[in-house]
């Protein structure tokens, strides 16, 4: 298994490209099973989630074609991949398939759409928190599909089709949001879904499925109403800029200090992470080219953060918040309000010498003065970059294991830090 090895006390200088965003390139992917046709997504990044999905895909019948790399690409630049999912060849997703990524789950939106019954496995707990698909569950139920769940296995039927319904998440779920549009896009008649996610993966989401022919009104609110179409078409369609990435760089940048662009990131899709890191004391500015963060000896400032969904601050950033807070003066308070469990990268940041206290959903971070390198491991992606984000200014080497936690949201991470001046190198095997 690889490691990464950095030597912490370097500042960071320099331009950072974004990638696309994995949690929009992973939905809009599984779009791509609502077509006969072929759905072309440009800026896909090259993560080992979009690989996982791309295996989940073909195991149904969608043909994948990857544009190779051009001349003057780097190896960061995202790819364009095409996908045709000219007949669905299987309506069962494998639990050996599932388990390995929970947002696979979601493909049983678009082959119950299409195929009239989806059979896919229930994808179980996660190192974040339990993490149900019961509202996922229910958005198909209200659109008149039955569910059934059999030996591990959600069965999903609609055999006349879809019909257009009121759907009212009793709480806020991005998957749920994905999955009640991929299903209502190809109702019969108008489906209203209440208390829809706002976030920036469900718009590039339906702005996609526009592009393909769907009718789709209110992304971006809570109240998003479809008119269902009897089928789509294909689209080309880029993927949105990754603002969980470019809050991560950001905080790291805020960690060693220094003068960093962030390429091709967008402010307005992370406002509330923005302007945590300037009540911190980072001067954060927009650009033509991107967001520029800067730090200059200055002492960062403690703060108070709940997460919330959009456009609240992100649960997707927490970790690394807390890893910047290490080394704030004065205590902040994390409060984290949408997964039960996603405070195991507390342990591994006391490792290098962070002091944090955990009260129930709150996590209060007393600033040190220095943090020193360990040998480090986290059991989720967020939770391993966090870990980065300390070893970046611990005295001396800090040794990041279980990497493969960080190729499935993060591409070419120790590239694109290195080249800004951190010492950080993968050690293979
Ligand atoms: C998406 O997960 C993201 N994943 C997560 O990012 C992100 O943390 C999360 O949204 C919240 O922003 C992808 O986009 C691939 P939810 P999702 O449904 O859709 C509860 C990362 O690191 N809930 O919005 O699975 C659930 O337990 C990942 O990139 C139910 O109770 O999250 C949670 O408390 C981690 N029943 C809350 O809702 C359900 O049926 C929000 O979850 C569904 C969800």
């Amino acid at each position: 298994m690889d490691r990464i090895r950095i030597t912490g006390g370097q500042r960071l200088n320099g331009v950072i490209p974004i990638s696309g965003a994995k949690n929009a390139a992973l939905p809009l992917m599984i779009a791509s099973l609502l077509t006969d046709e072929t759905l072309t997504l440009t800026n896909v990044p090259r993560l080992s989630d979009v690989s996982a999905l791309s295996r989940i895909l073909s195991n149904h019948g969608v043909d994948r074609s990857v544009a190779g790399k051009r001349i003057g690409q780097s190896a960061e630049t995202g790819q364009t991949v095409a996908l045709t999912a000219r007949q669905i060849v299987d309506t069962c997703a494998p639990y050996d398939l599932v388990s390995t990524m929970r947002a696979s789950f979601w493909v049983i939106a678009p082959i119950l759409a299409r195929m009239g019954e989806a059979k896919v496995s229930l994808p179980g707990g996660c190192a974040i928190g339990t993490r149900p698909v019961d509202l996922l569950l229910m958005a198909l139920e209200r659109l008149g599909a039955t569910i059934t769940i059999e030996g591990g296995y959600a069965l999903a039927r609609a055999p006349k089709g879809l019909k257009g319904a009121e759907i009212v998440f009793p709480k806020v779920t991005v998957g749920g949001t994905h999955t009640a549009l991929m299903a209502a896009v190809l109702a019969d008649g108008t489906t209203v879904i209440e208390n829809a996610a706002r976030e920036p993966e469900v718009v590039d989401l339906a702005a996609c499925l526009d592009k393909m022919g769907a009718k789709i009104e209110g992304a971006g609110t809570s109240r998003i109403i479809i008119q269902g179409v009897s089928r789509l078409g294909g689209a080309h369609h880029a993927v949105l800029p990754d603002r969980i990435e470019t809050g991560t760089y950001a905080m790291a940048v805020a960690m060693t200090g220094g003068d960093v662009l962030l390429e091709g990131a967008r402010a307005d899709l992370l406002q509330a992470g923005l302007d945590v890191l300037s009540q911190a004391g980072v001067d954060i500015s927009e650009t033509n080219e991107g967001i520029r963060v800067r730090r200059n000896g200055a002492a960062l400032e403690p703060v108070d953060v709940t997460t919330d969904p959009f456009p609240g601050f992100p649960t997707d950033l927490q970790a690394q918040l807390m890893a910047l807070m290490t080394m704030a003066k004065g205590t902040s308070r994390i409060r984290e309000t949408i997964f039960e469990n996603r405070f195991m990268h507390v342990q591994e940041l006391a490792r290098l010498g962070a002091k944090i206290r955990l009260d129930g959903d709150a996590a209060y971070v007393d600033g040190v003065e220095k943090l020193t390198g360990a040998p480090v491991m986290a059991t989720d992606l967020r939770a391993s970059v966090s870990l980065v984000i300390g070893g970046l200014v611990a005295e001396g080497e800090t040794m990041i294991n279980r990497v493969y936690h960080l190729d499935r949201g993060f591409e070419a991470l120790e590239t694109k830090l290195g080249r800004c001046g951190a010492q950080i190198e993968r050690i293979s095997g």
